[in-house]
């Protein structure tokens, strides 16, 4: 195994091979020219950037409006299409190239070229105009990762209409809410999934959420994927098969401001409500473009495999949007790492000679506890890029990736950057930064970042952490909060002033000037990569018959990164042994059931109430250290009810 984590140190560095600098699209010295360029005129470099990068229908004039600020906008005057910047735009050149392929967890396998998909996207598209679905529409895509889901976004975006993927882990109730909160009028999805061995009855989930609600919906289109018996409700649901039948192969697309709203993401944040992420048309694809090309030094003749699930902002950038914006094949795994066993990903990435590989530190500590023998017995000679995203990658399982599956010498991108921020942020760029095991590095070119403390103030040392902010705009900064505005500018720009992104992370510079993230400050939790609020873990248990209140905050976990402890008061007399087992069990099941599984507690302790200060604020910080059962060294005295302290920490 790899090296121990004692031996590392921020000092440690990996320079890029000198076969990687030598092929690499950006050196050292270009990326300084680059630096210098953004430097001088930060809007002048992306607006060049996005003339070149990106066809447009009209030219944009006016690069960035900030007349509205933070409702920035940028290239508002152009006009484009997104799914034509991805499929058109490579027909003539690449129309034969591969530019999907994809193999399902029990092995089924198919591939789209660029003609074959562009031809899908296009059937597709001309189907969903003719359910009355027009420019500015929400559409929600709740099916599983595959090339469908890819297809169905693209359709949306060739006609304007705006897609948002609902992860199909979500619970019913959770893709009612988001169906609600978009006021979307078509929901596409599956008869069901096949993951870990066991089918995810997608289809039944739709049905549920539509008959609590959800009346804005008109159509579900049904994808035939398990072939698992549904229910289809005449007039209302449609085979996307049937549908497609005899649909024009050709659909022209609908030119729209690079303003248009090109999706919204559900992503969770400090209030029990999930927030409505909206990304625009070309300053969204003009980053997700660029930065394939600067962090994963995009060739025509690779194959990237970014293993996210399409339902996240990693899947819409690095499988749908990016990658396809380049031409690049795209590989699809519809399924989960350890079926039928720790191989699995190796033995992808052998079978398709897959040459850049982009996963979460949660996957690699699984892969890597599961020993070297599973990577050593395939071939990856391929591989030429490693990339991490989600969560701070710790220094051992980096130190394994760049060891058994890099074998020493292949370069890793570890990538900073969120649901709002469309695209990488912080990444080294491979071919001209050393990297540190831990560390993200440094701002993209055209990324300013700094840190600040409580106050605002900026954090000139290096060494001292503080609040991580954006100095200014980019591109494919997220536009607002879907139907809430107010919220977007109280949320991301108020605490350190108008004119800086709070971000949520709190970070640190070493004495090099490299970024390490520590973490959220906020409540917002990330397990296994994926972001959680505490209130929202909260407010489905509150929404149990049997809980009066609850409190819920994150411990550290090996493999996932965040683990969920609630800590909850029943209406009824604290439950012990049997009786607390099978409550805790049935409240797990519960919050499964109002959000989806990724959010059901690791451990529930049940409790006669919770550690409130006399204003009666919940002292979360000390529930985050008996959770993590450190012994309570915090002052308790300011606590309106100290003697519970001790339940707390040694429940019966
Ligand atoms: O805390 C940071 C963490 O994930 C948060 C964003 O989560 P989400 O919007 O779900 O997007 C995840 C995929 C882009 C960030 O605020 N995070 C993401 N990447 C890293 C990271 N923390 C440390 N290192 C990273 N490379």
């Amino acid at each position: 195994m790899s090296d121990s984590p004692s031996l590392l140190t921020a000092s440690r560095r990996f320079p890029p091979s000198r076969a990687f600098v030598e092929s690499a699209s950006i050196n050292a010295t270009r990326l300084a020219e680059m630096r210098v360029a953004a430097d001088d005129d930060y809007v002048g470099f992306w607006a060049k950037l996005a003339r070149e990068q990106l066809a447009w229908k009209t030219e944009f004039i006016t690069a960035l409006d900030d007349s509205n600020a933070p409702n920035f906008r940028w290239f508002a005057d152009g006009t484009l299409n997104a799914s034509f910047n991805c499929l058109d735009l490579h027909l003539a050149t690449r129309g034969d190239k591969l530019a999907i392929v994809f193999e399902s967890e029990p092995g089924a396998r198919r591939t789209y070229t660029y003609r074959q998909l562009h031809r899908e996207v296009c059937k597709l598209a001309n189907a969903i105009k003719s359910l009355g679905v027009g420019c500015g529409d929400r559409v929600v895509i709740y099916l599983p990762h595959t090339p469908e889901a890819i297809i169905a976004m693209q359709a949306c975006a060739r006609i304007g209409a705006i897609h948002s993927v609902v992860f199909a882990g979500f619970s019913a109730t959770s893709l009612k809410d988001r169906i609600e909160d978009a006021g979307a009028t078509l929901l596409i999805t599956a008869d069901g999934s096949v993951r870990n061995g066991s089918s995810i009855e997608l289809k039944r989930a739709a049905d549920d959420a539509l008959q609590a609600g959800s009346g804005s919906i008109k159509n579900v289109i049904v994808l035939r994927n398990t072939e698992r018996p549904v229910d289809m409700k005449a007039g209302r649901d449609l085979w996307w098969h049937e549908l497609l039948e005899g649909q024009p192969e050709h659909c022209e697309p609908e030119w729209v401001s690079a303003e248009h709203p090109l999706f919204l993401l559900y992503t969770s944040g400090s209030t029990g409500k999930p927030k409505g992420i909206q990304h625009s048309t070309g300053g969204y694809l003009l980053n997700a473009t660029v930065t394939c090309q600067w962090v994963f030094d995009l060739r025509d003749d690779d194959v990237f495999w970014c293993t996210a699930d399409v339902g996240w902002i990693t899947g819409h950038t690095y499988v749908c949007y990016g990658p396809l914006a380049n031409g690049a094949t795209v590989m699809i795994y519809e399924g989960a790492p350890m079926v039928p066993d720790a191989g699995r990903f190796w033995k992808i990435c052998q079978d398709y000679g897959v040459t850049i590989f982009y996963t979460a530190p949660t996957a690699i500590r699984a892969l890597m506890r599961a020993g070297d023998a599973f990577p050593k017995s395939y071939d990856l000679s391929k591989l030429r890029l490693l990339g991490s995203v989600g969560e701070p990658i710790n220094p051992e399982a980096w130190m394994w990736y760049h060891e058994v599956i890099g074998k020493g010498r292949l370069p890793i991108v570890d990538t900073w950057w969120q649901t709002e921020t469309g695209a990488i942020m912080m990444s080294p760029i491979p071919g001209a930064i050393d990297t540190k095991p831990g560390s993200c590095t440094h701002p993209l070119p055209g990324i300013f970042v700094e840190i600040v403390d409580e106050a605002g103030t900026p954090v000139t040392e290096n060494s001292t952490g503080g609040y991580l902010v954006i100095r200014k705009p980019w591109p494919s900064m997220a536009r607002t909060i879907w139907g809430d505005n107010p919220r977007y500018i109280k949320t991301y720009w108020e605490q350190f002033g108008p004119d800086r992104y709070v971000v949520g992370d709190s970070v640190h510079r070493d004495e090099d000037g490299y970024y390490w993230i520590l973490g959220r400050v906020d409540d917002v939790l990330n397990v296994s990569g994926h972001r959680l609020g505490t209130m929202e873990v909260e407010s489905a248990l509150g929404s149990h018959a049997a809980v009066a209140e609850s409190a819920v905050v994150g411990r550290p976990h090996e493999i996932k990164g965040e683990a969920i402890v609630a800590f909850v008061v029943l209406r009824g007399d604290r439950p012990t042994g049997e009786q607390a087992t099978a409550l805790s069990k049935q409240l797990r099941d519960h919050v499964g059931m109002q959000i989806g599984a990724i959010a059901k507690p690791d451990e529930i302790r049940f409790t006669d109430s919770l550690p409130k200060t006399r204003s009666g604020k919940i002292m979360r910080r000390l529930l985050r250290s008996i959770a993590k059962g450190e012994t309570v060294t915090q002052d308790v005295s300011t606590l309106e009810n100290p003697n519970i302290v001790e339940q707390l920490a040694y429940p019966a």
